[in-house]
């Protein structure tokens, strides 16, 4: 059974409405593809990822046990494919190269090293992977910030949209050849 609240109404149709304008400007089908989401709090976004795409495989992981034991417990009803796992993107034991998208929504500015969570994401994507991600302005000294910091772990930006008065915006990019595996 789906949830229909708010939070589910808000993901759908604004955060996600976003993400799949960027990917078809960007012709980037992540239909049937494995995906990483980082930073998933209670599994809301998880679930659309899930209905979205319809991917091979989805692993989605949060660094708060408590918010990975809400996930399940809310997977429970949703009955979707989804492996929930406790895990820091700073650190994650998780094989480098095995996902072809790694989404993060509005998680990065709650890590501690924003540079080495990215670095992880570039390390766990496939050659030529993408991440989607969404971040809050305030968080940022300024955009440039954030678009150095991407550049800085190997990614290039393809895409990006402000949104809700440019309170946010989201980015789609893509891991650069040659991007660290290790
Ligand atoms: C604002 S919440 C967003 C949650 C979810 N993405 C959403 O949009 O509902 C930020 C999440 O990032 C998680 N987080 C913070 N640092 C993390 C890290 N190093 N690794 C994984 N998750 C982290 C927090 O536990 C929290 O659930």
């Amino acid at each position: 059974m789906k949830g229909f609240g708010l939070e589910r109404v808000y993901r759908k149709y604004v955060q996600f409405r976003i993400f799949r304008q960027l990917l078809k400007e960007q012709d980037v089908d992540l239909t049937g593809a494995i995906i990483l989401d980082a930073g998933c709090g209670a599994g809301y976004e998880a679930q659309v990822i899930a209905e979205e795409f319809e991917p091979e495989k989805l692993v989605a992981f949060d660094v708060s046990s408590e918010d990975i034991a809400r996930a399940r417990q809310l997977n429970e009803r949703w009955e979707l494919s989804i492996e929930f796992l406790e895990g820091d993107l700073t650190q994650l034991q998780l094989p480098a190269g095995e996902f072809d998208a790694v989404v993060a929504v509005n998680m990065l500015h709650h890590v501690s090293d924003r540079q080495q969570a990215l670095a992880e994401a570039a390390r766990v994507l496939k050659p030529q992977g993408v991440l989607l991600m969404n971040e809050l302005s305030h968080a940022w000294s300024g955009w440039d910030e954030l678009t150095d910091a991407l550049e800085s772990a190997g990614f290039v930006v393809l895409a990006n949209r402000k949104y809700l008065l440019g309170l946010f915006q989201s980015f789609l990019c893509r891991k650069q050849a040659g991007a660290a595996e290790t």
